[in-house]
């Protein structure tokens, strides 16, 4: 079969309205040009120099074809005006309960940031069937981005925001580009959307942005020396960490006094807190109460830094803990171990 688009595939809810306004102002093209040839054939032909001595007449005036030839592009123009004002309308306006992310142009990258903090390059995630708005900005020179299958296009301004928005209708993979000249590799500007059904799209927001914040919670890990203890080795001075989220772990100690043999605990978030914050109030079968560990409080770990402790501990597989460094030394606020 003869294959031959004109248009990209529809994949968003404005792409038809765009497509109709554009094919509308495309055909009456094709007709007024394919009427201006036609005439004029016809008359190069049918008012030709027959006779050698043939002298042209000269007619004045034409009322009908004067009026016609101002009154129908008038109403032509009207008309695709009402109607671009409309598809216009319907592309600038973003629904209330549109879902915000914000895209970052730069030679030659585009940066994509989602409401949990999670970020990427050249890569946008969408649910299905649900309105997002782009937040569009350059942190170099003009950019335009672009989503050819969805029918959305807008510049990425340095110092302004721009916006636009858009509810994917068709799951999968679609492209973007960069669509302004911006440098050397304004070609290479490119990436993809990626649209995944509702339930999908919660799982790869849960799961990115847990991986996001474990990332940054590693590097806490490091940071506020709890290395030093729950190091991946045996002999390491503090329980290891491993693979111990939602395990149920014995409990040697509870709030200072000794537990019956058997006793468990689960470890979910909260026991994960608690124990970073209140080392010694569960202790772990096997250690010494109180905790030689310090407690991290308020002042050590904020709240936000402790999702993100939290976040990796959860995300540690076996064999995972980095490495200790030996010349690493206590940060000096914590002082000495509690309970001492
Ligand atoms: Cu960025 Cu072209």
């Amino acid at each position: 079969m003869w294959d031959f688009p004109i248009f990209p595939k529809q994949a968003s809810t404005v792409a038809s309205s765009v497509d109709n306004l554009t094919l509308f102002i495309l055909s009456y093209n094709v007709l007024i040009t394919a009427g201006v040839f036609v005439c004029l054939i016809f008359c190069a032909v049918y008012f030709r120099q027959r006779h050698k001595d043939e002298v042209g007449e000269q007619t004045h005036g034409g009322l009908l074809l004067e009026i016609s030839w101002a009154v129908i592009p008038t109403i032509i123009c009207l008309v695709t005006f009402w109607w671009g004002v409309k598809v216009y309308a319907e592309l600038v306006v973003p629904p209330a309960d549109a879902t915000d992310v914000y895209v970052v142009g730069r030679q030659w990258m585009w940066k994509t940031q989602y409401p949990t903090g999670h970020k990427e390059i050249n890569t946008l995630h969408v649910p299905l069937g649900k309105p997002v708005k782009l937040t569009i900005t350059s942190e170099d020179v003009l950019h335009s981005f672009w989503i050819p299958a969805f029918r959305v296009k807008a510049d990425a301004v340095p110092g302004r925001y721009t916006t636009l928005w858009f509810e994917a209708t068709v799951p999968g993979e679609h492209r973007l580009f960069c669509t302004e000249y911006c440098g050397t590799e304004h070609s290479r500007m490119i990436g993809k959307v990626v649209v995944h059904d509702e339930a999908d799209y919660q799982k790869w927001l849960t799961e990115e942005a847990e991986f996001g914040d474990a990332l940054q919670g590693r590097k806490l890990f490091t940071k506020l020396q709890c290395v030093t203890c729950h190091a991946g080795e045996s002999q390491a001075k503090a329980p290891i960490l491993e693979e111990l989220y939602m395990k149920r772990v014995p409990i040697g100690f509870d709030k200072g006094s000794p537990t019956a043999p058997g006793t468990s605990v689960l470890v979910d978030e909260n026991y994960l807190r608690e124990s970073i914050r209140y080392p010694s109030a569960k202790i772990v079968a096997g250690w010494q109460h109180p905790s030689i560990m310090p407690a991290y409080d308020e002042s050590l770990v904020s709240e936000d830094d402790l999702f993100q402790v939290i976040a990796y501990i959860k995300s540690l597989r076996r064999g995972q803990t980095p490495p200790r460094i030996e010349a690493t030394t206590q940060p000096r606020a914590l002082g000495a171990p509690q309970g001492k």
